[in-house]
């Protein structure tokens, strides 16, 4: 910990929240319903003292003064006046900006904005350490789940060697639909829609960048470095098929959305894949009970061995935890007068490119169920130095499909045999293609 030369303080701490939606209606609740039992807890009062919202008229169910809202968010961070900033506006602009204006200012800043994170966190960080203030940011993955800490400071001695993570309860709660109910994406989609799960516009989540935002701040969490978004491969959900799911059931997996850091070994040293795609994990790894729209982040470290971090990913009030957690933390250290541990980036390694990555794939071929089909399907995995682990036939006759887990292999000899298989006269489809991961 880092301290700088002054004496501790014994007057409240002046908050600002900035954004008052979902999750900033929680907070200012919690910050005001439990005052007293906060004071506690850091040793002098926390004092809400401003909301900036773009609409100071809007009726909203909090009580709280109502000449506490503003919608001059950049009056209120170079104010000067402010010993935290809580940023839950989400989005880029004007979040950054405001977050450098209130580090500038003297203020520490606790933020649940992933996606900021994932673009410019390495410069945010340089300015919280330049300004000797703390920027935390345990709400930006998972939601409630302790994940940030866990990776920055009680896992700090260890050597994370991968990270697996359900980190997109939308997706999750869509896939395991399919999973349950044999539903399609469309109609698991439009039940997440109705019940409040999905957003009108999908995007973000459907199509992994979320979870890709989370991945890139675990990857660089875990392995000490620094990441952003474009550094992650990032495939959705909205091609699963209630076929492919049906498939993985039948071979004792399910089919679910996972956020992938590793580091590994190469000739010229350490190297770090992150990727979000949808994968098949076997129902024997813990990370296949992860129901409906829970989050979970499953940790391989060398001493620890194997970790699990389970619990709601989302929601106000469980995202007002974590926001809170970290409220609570970076207000002691004002208390004191130190800040906290900043982010670890001395890590100096590559990035592993998709092509590159090592995976098990899980396919689905249609063909016809004649002498030599076999031979020569088999002849194409060989030629791209792929290994077969399994291999079933169904159905017969004109209808013949093999289902097919292949051995790890990288990423594009895998593809490369795909692509082969489909050139192939003794193919007549390959009808579902997927990573396999969290296998023996
Ligand atoms: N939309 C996200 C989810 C929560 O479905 O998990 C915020 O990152």
């Amino acid at each position: 910990m880092n301290s700088v030369d002054r004496p501790p303080r014994d007057h409240p701490l002046r908050v600002a929240l900035l954004g008052c939606g979902v999750v900033g209606t929680e907070v200012a609740r919690r910050l005001t319903r439990d005052a007293d039992e906060l004071a506690r807890r850091v040793g002098v009062p926390l004092e809400l003292v401003a909301i900036a919202v773009r609409d100071v008229a809007r009726e909203r169910d909090l009580d709280v003064p109502a000449e506490l809202f503003t919608d001059d968010a950049e009056a209120l961070v170079r104010s000067g006046d402010l010993d935290i900033v809580i940023e839950v506006l989400g989005g880029i602009e004007p979040a950054g900006d405001l977050i450098r204006a209130a580090l500038d200012h003297g203020a520490s800043v606790v933020t649940a904005n992933k996606a900021l994170l994932a673009d410019q966190g390495a410069d945010l960080f340089a300015v919280a350490e330049k300004a000797e203030r703390d920027l935390s940011f345990e709400a930006a993955i998972a939601g409630a789940i302790p994940i940030v800490r866990p990776l920055r400071e009680s896992l700090a001695g260890d050597r994370v060697s991968r990270v697996l993570g359900i980190v997109n309860g939308t997706t999750n709660y869509i896939l395991d639909q399919m999973s349950t109910l044999g539903q399609s994406f469309d109609e698991a989609l439009a039940e997440a829609q109705r019940l409040g799960y999905a957003e009108a516009d999908p995007t973000a989540d459907v199509d992994g960048h979320d979870a890709a935002a989370k991945a890139a701040l675990l990857a660089g969490l875990a392995f000490h470095t620094n990441l952003t978004l474009d550094d992650v491969h990032c495939e959705g959900i909205r091609s699963v098929t209630a076929e492919a799911v049906r498939s993985a059931s039948e071979m004792g997996s399910v089919v679910k959305l996972l956020a992938i850091c590793e580091q590994i070994e190469t000739p010229d040293g350490p190297a770090v894949s992150a990727r979000v795609h949808p994968a098949m994990v076997p129902l024997s790894h813990p990370l296949a009970s992860v129901r409906g729209a829970f989050n979970a982040v499953f940790v391989e470290s060398e001493a620890a061995g194997q970790l699990m971090f389970y619990g709601p990913g989302a929601g106000g009030a469980p995202t007002a935890s974590a926001v809170l957690g970290d409220v609570v933390s970076v207000a002691r250290n004002r208390v004191s007068d130190v800040f906290g541990p900043g982010e670890t980036s001395h890590a100096d390694v590559e990035l592993v490119p998709i092509g590159r990555a090592r995976t098990q794939y899980h396919l689905v071929v249609d063909v016809d169920d004649r002498a030599g089909v076999l031979a020569t399907i088999a002849q194409e995995f060989a030629r791209f130095g792929v290994s077969i682990r399994t291999l079933r036939q169904e159905g017969h006759d004109s209808d013949a499909q093999l289902v097919i887990v292949t051995h790890e292999a990288e990423d594009e000899s895998l593809a490369a045999t795909v692509e082969g298989l489909r050139g192939l006269d003794v193919v007549r489809g390959v009808s579902s293609v997927m990573r396999v991961e969290g296998g023996q």
